[in-house]
């Protein structure tokens, strides 16, 4: 599970126009969860467009670990037979996420309320990152946590024999501490209740109320959303579709809109409105992007992205649609160096917890590549229309929408771009440069460039 040991440097170079229309994988945040619930439900659920990453197999293994029967079928579909809420066994083994932040974070929630003992690992990214923003929730409903200095892995956890509901307002705006909390719930007796002052993706509670639980989301005063969880459900089996994932279609979206004369399709995107942030903010930059064949599945909104090349200008993306494009920074950072003027970027702190400091990481990026920019402490201003882009090894930090990002630009920059390290995009976009080289990207190994 673990990268760094042998990196494998990419490079991408000026691309003809991009032509097609393609499929991204599904959609990572649903295929996490479509594992972790048809574990917890009593009975066979079926899942067609798995999302095959490094990530999701680690929470396949993980559910396996605790005895979930999690097999791949001919058709490409997967069938888990679930243990049941309450059930699962004590892992004889060491739980290793490699790079998946919502694969161990969820994870631990679940094994959290339950009476067994796990111990979690990570690779050197994962390992870097906060996990007591879900241990701290845990420890309130009477988990044991034993966990490296500053609440990071390595860390072990023993479930409650009698956990607790408990009442707990997300203080940043992270969907995987909402789905933490909700997932520890489940095993809880009574309510547990979650109020999140920020949205952030609703996957947990949209999926879960799919797979039977009884779970209410209204609105409060404040205007904070207020999730209430009855504990202990028996929960059902399903059958699930996954959608491809806005995430991922993030990066041809902006490819094409970079590289001059590409018209493009990108098939059954979801349009979850906690998810669709980028779009909303390429076209305000004068992106050509059309939803089209608009339609509902498996209770998300899809459509067919049509994009073609633009000429973009610099904006103010507000801080409060952050939550909603979370993932996609870096790569607007990409679409903002071929903007006329500045793109303004605030509200940007959960970037510094990313699979790497993705705000350090894409500044450093773009000023290898000659690209003007200003980093503080949580915004990001680039400077867009400068010359000679390109020419620059980007160090990818174990960060997958890092490598895919700068691959992204080396498709419209005037001299190829490298980054140091392209083996991390198979923790959540496996068939990226096959996708891309399909289209008429030029990327390649640059064997030889030092990590
Ligand atoms: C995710 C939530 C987000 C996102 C991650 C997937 C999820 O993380 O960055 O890629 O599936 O819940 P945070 O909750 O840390 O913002």
């Amino acid at each position: 599970m673990s990268h760094g040991t042998s990196p494998t440097p990419l490079a991408a170079r000026t691309a003809s126009p991009l032509k097609g229309t393609v499929r991204v994988p599904g959609d990572k945040s649903i295929s996490h969860r479509s594992l972790m619930f048809g574990a917890l439900a009593v009975g066979r659920t079926t899942v067609r467009g798995l999302l095959e990453s490094e990530d999701v197999l680690a929470t396949a293994e993980a559910m396996r670990a605790v005895g979930a029967k999690i097999v791949k079928h001919a058709d490409g579909s997967y069938t888990v037979d679930g243990i049941g809420l309450g059930s699962l066994l004590e892992p004889d083994r060491v739980i290793d996420f490699g790079n998946a932040g919502t694969g161990v974070r969820l994870t631990m929630g679940i094994f959290g309320t339950h009476d067994i003992a796990a111990t979690f690992v990570g690779d050197a990214s994962l390992s870097k990152r906060p996990m007591g923003r879900v241990l701290d929730p845990l420890r309130q409903m009477g988990t044991a946590v034993i966990a490296r200095e500053g609440d990071r892995l390595p860390a072990s956890i023993r479930g409650a024999r009698t956990p607790a509901p408990i009442t707990y307002r997300v203080p940043m705006a992270s969907a995987q501490v909402k789905s933490a909390v909700l997932l520890a719930g489940l095993n809880c007796p009574g309510e547990t209740t979650v109020i999140e002052p920020i949205p952030t993706r609703d996957h947990t509670e949209k999926m879960l109320a799919g797979f039977g639980a009884d779970i209410s989301v209204t609105v409060n005063e404040a205007g904070e959303r207020v999730i209430k969880l009855q504990g202990q459900p028996t929960l059902k089996p399903q059958d699930i579709d996954v959608p491809a994932d806005p995430s991922s279609a993030a990066f041809p979206l902006v490819a094409a809109l970079i590289v001059p004369g590409s018209d493009i399709v990108i098939e059954n995107v979801m349009l979850n409105e906690h998810r669709t942030g980028i779009i909303t903010t390429l076209i305000e930059m004068g992106g050509d992007i059309e939803l089209v064949n608009r339609r509902s599945a498996g209770g998300e909104e899809v459509a067919d992205i049509r994009v073609k090349h633009s000429k973009l200008k610099g904006i103010t993306v507000p801080a409060e649609r952050a939550p909603s494009m979370i993932d996609e920074y870096p790569v607007l950072a990409i679409a903002a160096a071929f903007a006329e003027g500045d793109t303004f970027m605030p509200g940007l702190d959960e970037l510094r917890v990313k699979e790497s400091d993705r705000l350090a990481a894409v500044a450093r990026g773009l000023e290898a590549n000659g690209i003007p920019c200003v980093e503080t402490e949580d915004t990001l201003t680039v400077t867009g229309g400068a010359k000679g882009l390109g020419g620059g090894t980007v160090v990818t930090h174990l960060d997958h929408r890092i490598a895919m990002s700068f691959l992204v630009l080396g498709m419209a920059a005037d001299k190829p771009v490298t980054v140091d390290d392209g083996a991390v995009i198979a923790t959540s976009f496996p068939t990226f440069t096959s996708l891309f080289n399909g289209l008429g990207a030029d990327i390649r190994d640059a064997g030889g460039v030092a990590a």
